[in-house]
């Protein structure tokens, strides 16, 4: 049989890519991926898993409808929970799935929970893990997202990488180049994919109820999220934090699009009165377009998601991040990031030289084009023939 018959029949004998998503920032980037997969030719056969991890309305629904994702083939419902216990139970769930459908591979983007769990079960009963968004290091390992890249990255086969620091973290850790494919940023396939679509600021706003003319002001409006554990499970942090977006809101209204642990942190530690909803609107969670039209129309971004450090990058809107890391260090090489970490006069100077016109312009990485997806499908349907028929032969050999 010629190597060429043995590919061919190898093709047609592709288990399918298990593609897996838990959490909202998983969404964005998993929305390309299988959109590349459809398209490829021969189209990569594919089975979509969704954990659970989220599972509400505003961080789910909406983001499936915004991105144009198919209902997943399989929802494990797995919900909130401590670490352990999320993980567990994603485990448990998804071990079925695998041994049903015989995968070529488990597909794990990013960093949640769900990544690791998913990833674990997968290379334990011999399955071949492809982790997308690869080697982005914190060097923070009280980060629960640090754990999950690094043990994720270890056990994966295949690994795709955003930016070229990302190879080098990898190597670092003794993983060869040659499982390592720079393929650029898949998060930004979708700001590509959805912005002619983007919902202006005021849409938003009235949407939720709010009267626009809050954002009236010459120097336009901030937006700011805030999520991570770091900043807002401490009462004392969350307080001091809310304190600087105060004074800061003197300066520039600001919309804080508030993620559910936020919330319920305000809440739980008796906050709102540091809020006055005059300079500082508070909104849910926001769908995938209205954050995208929020940001693009922004006089700047406040934040600690590694998500809208890449967006803003992408949108030539100045970032300013209220950590004292981070794993993409290319936004702040290359594009629009600062990091300001939670210091109140780091953060008030660099708000007032973005308001005097000194934001930092940047300009768009390398392979951040649109067409992240489309390598990553044929790197990846080429990896698989060339294992795949690399299991044919020995078979042929014994
Ligand atoms: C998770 C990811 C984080 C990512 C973030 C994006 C991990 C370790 N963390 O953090 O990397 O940046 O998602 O949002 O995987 N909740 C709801 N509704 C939901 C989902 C969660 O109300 O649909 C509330 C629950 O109270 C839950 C809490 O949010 O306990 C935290 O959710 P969880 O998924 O555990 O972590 P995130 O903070 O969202």
């Amino acid at each position: 049989m010629s190597n060429q018959a043995i590919m061919e029949a190898a093709a047609a004998d592709l288990g399918p890519v298990i593609c897996v998503v838990g959490a909202r920032p998983n969404f964005m980037k998993m929305a390309p991926i299988l959109r590349a997969m459809a398209a490829h030719i021969p189209p990569v056969p594919v089975l979509l898993v969704h954990t659970g991890q989220h599972y509400d309305k505003d961080m789910n629904d909406r983001l499936f409808e915004d991105l144009r994702l198919p209902r997943p083939d399989v929802n494990l419902e797995v919900g909130s929970g401590t670490h352990a216990i999320q993980t567990a139970e994603v485990m448990r769930r998804f071990e079925p799935v695998v041994d049903a459908h015989k995968p070529s591979c488990v597909a794990v983007v990013g960093d949640v929970n769900s990544t690791l769990a998913c990833a674990l079960v997968a290379v334990k009963k011999g399955v071949p893990v492809v982790h997308i968004e690869a080697g982005l290091r914190s060097y923070d390992r009280a980060m629960p997202e640090e754990i999950n890249r690094i043990l994720t990255d270890q056990i994966s086969a295949r690994l795709y990488t955003t930016e070229r620091t990302a190879e080098d973290n990898l190597v670092r850790e003794g993983i060869s180049s040659e499982r390592v494919c720079f393929a650029g940023n898949v998060m930004i396939d979708s700001v590509v994919f959805g912005r002619a679509n983007a919902r202006s600021a005021a849409q938003t706003l009235r949407a939720c109820g709010v009267d626009p003319l809050v954002l009236s002001h010459p120097m336009g409006y901030g937006v700011v999220t805030l999520h991570r554990p770091s900043n807002v499970d401490k009462p004392e942090t969350l307080r001091a934090l809310l304190g600087v977006l105060a004074e800061v809101a003197a300066s520039l209204p600001l919309v804080f699009a508030l993620h559910p642990r936020t919330r319920s942190n305000i809440d739980r530690f008796g906050l709102e009165g540091l809020v006055n909803p005059a300079r500082m609107v508070l909104l849910p969670p926001q769908g995938y377009l209205e954050m995208l039209g929020l940001m693009a129309g922004a006089a700047m971004v406040l934040t600690d998601s590694g998500g809208l450090q890449e967006e803003t990058t992408a949108l030539g809107v100045p970032c300013l991040t209220l950590r004292e890391n981070t794993e993409r260090p290319i936004t702040v090489e290359q594009g629009t990031n600062l990091l300001v970490g939670r210091n109140r006069a780091a953060i008030l100077g660099a708000v007032q030289e973005i308001l005097a016109g000194r934001g930092k312009r940047g300009r768009l990485p390398e392979f951040w084009d649109g067409r992240a997806a489309e390598r990553i499908a044929a790197d990846l349907y080429q990896w698989l023939m060339s294992t795949q028929s690399g299991i044919a032969l020995k078979s042929l050999a014994t």
